[in-house]
């Protein structure tokens, strides 16, 4: 049986990546290493808390820690790093850029170095749209060819990441894919993002604080059309190779929370305009030709189904928000809206 290392399993996309994997592809085992910070909740993954060890197993540890890693790497004979592992909120970047550079740039390096030292066979780098930077209104999407400009202290981490596994590639042959998906929603997403910050505010009556004037474009992607896109690549993809991961779904973000509100039953007038986000991107849009035409993948599932199906996994699992929300959440909540 091979061996995935999963990266910041514990996260929003990681732990889907794993529900996904351990239900869809049983044929691998799954070593999920994730340093536990505010965005990673061992929550997500309940169900597989005392599961077979032949077919998951978790490990509290930082990525840039590479002793503890190229320990775990061997102990489980790992053939393969998928790194999701990362800080990936912009506004938190804003407040504070020092972790994002050490954890997405430093971090990433640590865990090149154990693929190197170990000849995995193939590592892939779970990056982002936003290191393009942003598109005008009538830009055409983005090709995996753009130069990087990225924007946020965020988006610079992730796009000096992409750089140095690329050079790992070139220098010494390390089999790696570098992947660029644009804005995912679904279950066990932390709600400081969009969608469940404003589903866990309107289900309160509270304020939707929308940033600016509301027309920021981004194109959403459901959670688990991303995953199977990363395994895909991890099966099939050419080394070496970028892939743009897109949901086909360009929306304003005015609109979005409209269409939200109309889920939930829940008035208009909770809509607040608040001071915009510093260097706020206006538009991002995926071209994703590459996968479709090489690896046959496209997203399956559309906006409005995605987003009821979201709205409902939130309104069911109401506890698993209830404990997100506490002391912690709320000083951050204090300090990036109230005043704003
Ligand atoms: P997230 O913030 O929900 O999860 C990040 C996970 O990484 C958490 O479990 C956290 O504990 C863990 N982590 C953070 N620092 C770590 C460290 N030093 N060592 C080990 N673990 C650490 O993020 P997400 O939204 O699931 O994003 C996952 C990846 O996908 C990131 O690399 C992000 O840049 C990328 N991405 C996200 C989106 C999106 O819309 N959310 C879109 C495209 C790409
Ligand atoms: O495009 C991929 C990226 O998508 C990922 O790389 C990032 O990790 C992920 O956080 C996301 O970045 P965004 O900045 O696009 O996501 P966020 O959910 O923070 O914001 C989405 C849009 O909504 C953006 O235009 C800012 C706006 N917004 C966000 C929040 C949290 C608001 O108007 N109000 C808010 O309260």
């Amino acid at each position: 049986m091979e061996t995935i290392l999963v990266t910041g399993g514990m996260g929003f996309i990681g732990s889907n990546f794993v529900h996904y994997m351990l239900k869809n592809h049983k044929e691998y085992k799954i070593v999920n290493v994730d340093k536990l910070t505010y965005a990673g909740n061992p929550e997500n993954l309940k169900e597989y808390e005392s599961f077979d060890e032949n077919l998951y197993k978790f490990y509290k540890c930082d990525i840039s820690d590479f002793e503890s890693l190229l320990q775990i790497a061997k102990r489980e004979k790992i053939n393969y790093i998928v790194n999701f592992a990362a800080e990936s909120h912009v506004d938190r970047s804003i407040d504070n850029p020092d972790i994002f550079l050490k954890t997405n740039i430093l971090g990433t390096q640590a865990l090149l170095n154990v693929a190197r030292k170990l000849n995995i066979q193939r590592f892939i780098q779970i990056s982002t749209d936003e290191v393009y930077g942003s598109l005008k209104f009538e830009d055409p999407a983005f090709t995996e060819d753009l130069p990087l400009k990225p924007n946020s202290p965020y988006s610079a981490s992730k796009a000096s990441a992409d750089l140095v596994v690329r050079a790992y590639h070139k220098t010494f042959n390390l089999p790696i894919n570098i992947t660029r998906c644009s804005n995912n929603y679904g279950p066990y997403q932390f709600p400081e993002k969009l969608i469940p910050l404003m589903i866990n505010n309107a289900l309160n009556d509270k304020e939707l604080p929308v940033y600016g004037t509301g027309e920021n474009i981004r194109d959403w992607i459901f959670v688990e059309d991303h995953c199977e896109a990363v395994y895909l690549v991890l099966k099939e993809g050419e080394p070496g190779e970028i892939y743009n991961i897109g949901g086909n779904s360009e929306t304003s973000n005015l609109n979005l929370v409209k269409r939200l509100l109309k889920i939930l039953n829940k008035p208009k007038s909770l809509i607040t305009f608040v001071k915009d986000r510093p260097g706020h991107d206006l538009r991002y849009a995926i071209n994703y030709k590459k996968i479709k035409q090489e690896l046959s993948w496209e997203p399956k599932t559309k906006l409005d189904e995605g987003l009821k199906f979201t709205v409902d996994w939130y309104l069911n699992n109401q506890e698993w928000l209830n404990h997100i929300i506490n002391e912690e959440y709320l000083k951050y909540y204090d300090k990036m809206y109230k005043n704003r």
